[in-house]
């Protein structure tokens, strides 16, 4: 029997909470294909699933979310469900736009967005513009991105903007570099949660994963609800973090 929300939710230490939750959403194919369906609808009965993640975050008071909706590779895809995503982008947009704005979320991308198609990169601009100006969690949709295409455009805009002269004085430090990737400013996730099964990072935010909990739960991204989340924040908080120091009980002791 499945656990309710209102048996989670107390569990959860609101003073504890990932100050960062990035999800790669996988099985949209195989939950549509297990019901005889194109793969397509899989993708739409995702829609559902973002919009808990994201009223999800939001209500418990998660700083900063990041779905990644398409990456670098996906273009590998037939143009037709490439361009079924698109379109659901927008629609989702057209649709949640008011309701996040009205949450005081800010909805920004990452990824090389000024590849999309023009009417696509209006509707995200829309968003972002509209949302600017709000103060509560950030909302970032990850499309055409890739952690490695992140990390060389980084390098890229830090040479434009006197990195030569940066390294020759002193060296470029994490911090500095950190600035200038797509999410500059933003902490980097405590909590990397992947549906459908697959223990792979695919490609997501590579540098900013590197101390982060995987959570990987066998649901398909279009079943996976707020109570999903709270399971992934609950398990994220009874795990001992070290980032590669010892346990506090484990640093008086003689070896
Ligand atoms: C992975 O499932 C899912 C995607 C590549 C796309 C996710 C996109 C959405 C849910 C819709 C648009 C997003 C937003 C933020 C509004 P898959 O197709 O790889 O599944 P499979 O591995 O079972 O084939």
């Amino acid at each position: 029997m499945a656990t309710e929300v209102s048996d989670l939710l107390p569990q959860i230490d609101r003073s504890a909470l990932p100050a960062h939750v990035a999800i790669i959403m996988d099985g949209n194919g195989r939950w549509a294909r297990k019901r005889g369906l194109p793969r397509v609808a899989g993708h739409r009965a995702g829609i559902n699933a973002v919009r808990e993640v994201v009223e999800g975050s939001a209500e418990l008071g998660i700083p900063v979310l990041t779905l990644y909706a398409f990456s670098v590779e996906n273009w590998k895809r037939p143009r037709s469900e490439v361009t079924t995503l698109m379109q659901l982008l927008k629609e989702y947009l057209n649709k949640e736009l008011e309701n996040i704005h009205r949450n005081n979320i800010r909805f920004r991308t990452i990824g090389r967005t000024d590849e999309l198609d023009a009417s696509v990169q209006a509707e995200l601009d829309k968003g972002i513009a509209k949302t600017s100006r709000n103060s509560g969690m950030i909302f970032n949709v990850a499309l055409n991105y890739g952690g490695r295409a992140e990390i060389v455009d980084a390098v890229n805009r830090l040479l434009r903007n006197g990195g030569k002269a940066a390294a020759d004085n002193g060296g470029i430090t994490e911090e500095h570099f950190a600035q200038y990737l797509y999410t500059a400013g933003q902490p980097d996730p405590d909590l990397l949660i992947r549906t459908s099964g697959e223990l792979r990072v695919s490609n997501f935010l590579l540098w900013q994963i590197a101390y982060a909990e995987i959570w990987v739960t066998d649901t398909l991204w279009p079943d996976f609800e707020k109570r999903h989340l709270y399971e992934a924040i609950i398990a994220y908080q009874k795990r001992e973090r070290r980032y590669g120091g010892l346990e506090p009980a484990q640093m008086t002791i003689e070896h």
